[in-house]
Order: C-alpha cells, then sequence, then structure tokens
C-alpha cells in the first residue's frame, strides 16, 4: 500500500508539473483527489489493515494528499502568472508609434507682452487692477483736470452713450487714477491695464480700440526719481539692459511737472537713417515715443481726498500695441487684430 501511495505521488506531481492549464489541473484534481479519485480508492482499502498498519499508512496517506493539494496550488498560481504575463505582452502599447497630433494654440502676442509687463511692476510690488470700459466723463475728464471745451472731450474723437456726453467709451485708462484713489489711502501702487476706446480710423498706427497701461504710485516722499527707476527698469527688462531712454517735458493736464518718454530706435540705433535711407521704424526721428508720464496734479490728488501737502505720487500711462510692435517688430497695427494665425504663429 505504502508503495501504491509513493506511485500515486509520482505520477501526480509529474502529471501537475505537465499540466499548463487550469482545465487540465481541474481534471487532474478530480482524477487523484475526487470521490472517485486514486487517492480515495487506495483510502478506502485502509479497512484491510491491521490496527497498527492503519495510523502509519493514514499518516502517509495525508502527506501525499497535501503534497498533491500543495502542487495543484502552486501549480494554479503559476499558470495563472504566465496567463497574465503573455496577456500583458500581447497588450503591450508601443509608445514609440507616433500619436495623434492635435494643433496646440498659444497666447496672442499682445497678451504675451501685457504678461510680461504685468509680471515686471507685480515684481516692483505694484497690484494689478481693473475697471470699467464704460466710464463717466467726470472720471474720464473733470476729476483729471480736462476742462470743459479739452479738443480730446470732442465727439468727434470720443464715444458719447447719451445727449449731455456725462456716459462714455474710456478714451484711457487715466481714469482708473481717480477709481483707485478715492477709494484707497497712500500707500498706493497700481497697475491698470485695459481697452480703451476712441473715434479713429483703423490704419497701421491706429485702431478704433486698443490697450493702454496706467501705472499710479502716491506714497509720502515720492519723487520724478521714482518715476523714472520705475520706468526704465521696465524698458531695460522688456527691450534689453542697453536700451536707452530719454525723458522730454510734455504736458498732461493731470501731472505735472509732465513729461514723454522715448526710447532710442532699435533699427538705426538713434541715427535716423540706414545707409542713406531715412528710418522707416523711427521715420527719421532716432526716437519712438513710448509714453506719457508725470507727477500727480495737487488739484488731483486733492479731489481724490488726498493732502497733496502729505503725499506726492507719479503715474505713467502706455500704449500695449506700439509696445507690443516694437518688441515683435510688427509694423501695422491691423495686423495685432486681424487674428489671422498665419501671422500669429510666428510669435
Ligand atoms: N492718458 C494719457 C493718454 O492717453 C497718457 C498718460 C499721460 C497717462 C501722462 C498718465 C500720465 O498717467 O501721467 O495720452
Amino acid at each position: 500500500m505504502k508503495e501504491q501511495l509513493e506511485q500515486i505521488k509520482c505520477h501526480a506531481l509529474a502529471a501537475l508539473d505537465a499540466a499548463d492549464a487550469p482545465a487540465a489541473l481541474e481534471e487532474l484534481r478530480v482524477k487523484l483527489l475526487g470521490k472517485k479519485g486514486e487517492l480515495t480508492a487506495v483510502l478506502k482499502q485502509m479497512g484491510k489493515l491491521s490496527p497498527e498498519e492503519r495510523p502509519v499508512m493514514g499518516q502517509i496517506a495525508n502527506a501525499v494528499r497535501a503534497e498533491i493539494e500543495k502542487k495543484l496550488e502552486d501549480r494554479k498560481a503559476a499558470i495563472h502568472a504566465a496567463a497574465l504575463e503573455a496577456k500583458l505582452a500581447a497588450e503591450a502599447i508601443d509608445v514609440t508609434i507616433p500619436g495623434d497630433s492635435f494643433p496646440v494654440g498659444h497666447q496672442h502676442p499682445m497678451n504675451q507682452v501685457l504678461q510680461q509687463i504685468k509680471d515686471i511692476f507685480v515684481g516692483l510690488g505694484y497690484q494689478v487692477v481693473d475697471g470699467p470700459e464704460i466710464e463717466l466723463a467726470s472720471y474720464n475728464f473733470t476729476r483729471l483736470n480736462i476742462e470743459e471745451g479739452h479738443p480730446s472731450r470732442d465727439r468727434s474723437d470720443t464715444f458719447y452713450f447719451n445727449d449731455d456726453d456725462s456716459v462714455l467709451l474710456r478714451t484711457q485708462t487715466s481714469p482708473m487714477q481717480i477709481r483707485v484713489m478715492e477709494n484707497a489711502k497712500p500707500p498706493i501702487c497700481i497697475l491698470a491695464p485695459g481697452r480703451v476706446f476712441r473715434k479713429d480710423e483703423a490704419d497701421a498706427t491706429h485702431s478704433p480700440m486698443f490697450h493702454q497701461i496706467e501705472g499710479l504710485v502716491v506714497d509720502e516722499h515720492i519723487t520724478m526719481g521714482d518715476l523714472k527707476g520705475a520706468l526704465i527698469t521696465m524698458m531695460q527688462k522688456i527691450y534689453g539692459q542697453d536700451a536707452t531712454m530719454r525723458f522730454r517735458p510734455h504736458h498732461f493736464p493731470f501731472t505735472e511737472p509732465s513729461c514723454e518718454m522715448d526710447m532710442q530706435c532699435h533699427k538705426c540705433h538713434g541715427t535716423g537713417e540706414i545707409d542713406g535711407q531715412v528710418c522707416s521704424t523711427c521715420h527719421g526721428e532716432g526716437w519712438i515715443e513710448l509714453l506719457g508720464a508725470g507727477m500727480v496734479h495737487p488739484e488731483v490728488l486733492r479731489g481724490c481726498g488726498i493732502d497733496p501737502e502729505k503725499y506726492s505720487g507719479f503715474a505713467f500711462g502706455m500704449g500695449l500695441e506700439r509696445t507690443a510692435m516694437g518688441r515683435m517688430r510688427i509694423n501695422d497695427l491691423r495686423l495685432i487684430f486681424d487674428n489671422d494665425v498665419r501671422f500669429l504663429n510666428q510669435f
């Protein structure tokens, strides 16, 4: 009987090793351990054994059964793992196959420059603020010291909404100075970019809608030196460290003193000509006008409840399109608004 058990074990282990599918394993399980299986058949003969032999054989039979069961489990796990392996290999993704490509857009060149300017001023401690495009004439003009009858108030220049000319599309971002100052106490340090509107025919340098960026700093002891420092820092970050600026006296009703800032022409380097021809970028000037600026007029401060004896401030207003055109060498303003992707994709 012992030999019989040994034989069953030997055959069983070999057969299990050879089985390579779950169905084959199940078939062997039934054949070996099932009710009508080989092992059961041997155990049924136990009754014929002597009482001394019975426990010994019982022990051996149990050991054989345990070994066969263990082998069954091992093979089951191995076959399962192999099947999984094969499945993974068959379904593997070939990452070297070129994928479907989708056209990916990017920021409009205007927004790229705007973002850069915002980043520069945020780095200098400015807060970026937003305001209405539909504005009161009192904010757009009156409280900025622009008196009745001033040419910029003319109906041929400004889009008004009503007969008494009290509501309009803002012609500049400067009304944001008033909106900020009447609501905040110094220190004030803001940047206000946005759309502005003027009755202009569109041509290479004009558009009825364009963008300005207004800056305003009000605190004790603010001087023209602070203004120059902020503007030169910005320009050199945009145009490079060797960009050369000049400040020219000018007049704006809401600043005193006022100035304009020009940048030396990057094309002709200030000479006004290239190969004996008038430079087309600066029209022979050697300089390109970039922005208006100045020290906030005491009347404007007072009108917003800020004491001009205690506080002073500077303001500046620049055209975003002009800055972007210089920066990106774009020579026609209309290209910026046409939104032809063949043009936009160059930036
Ligand atoms: N708002 C002026 C314009 O549209 C530009 C300007 C000039 C803004 C001087 C300012 C400033 O803040 O101080 O022409």
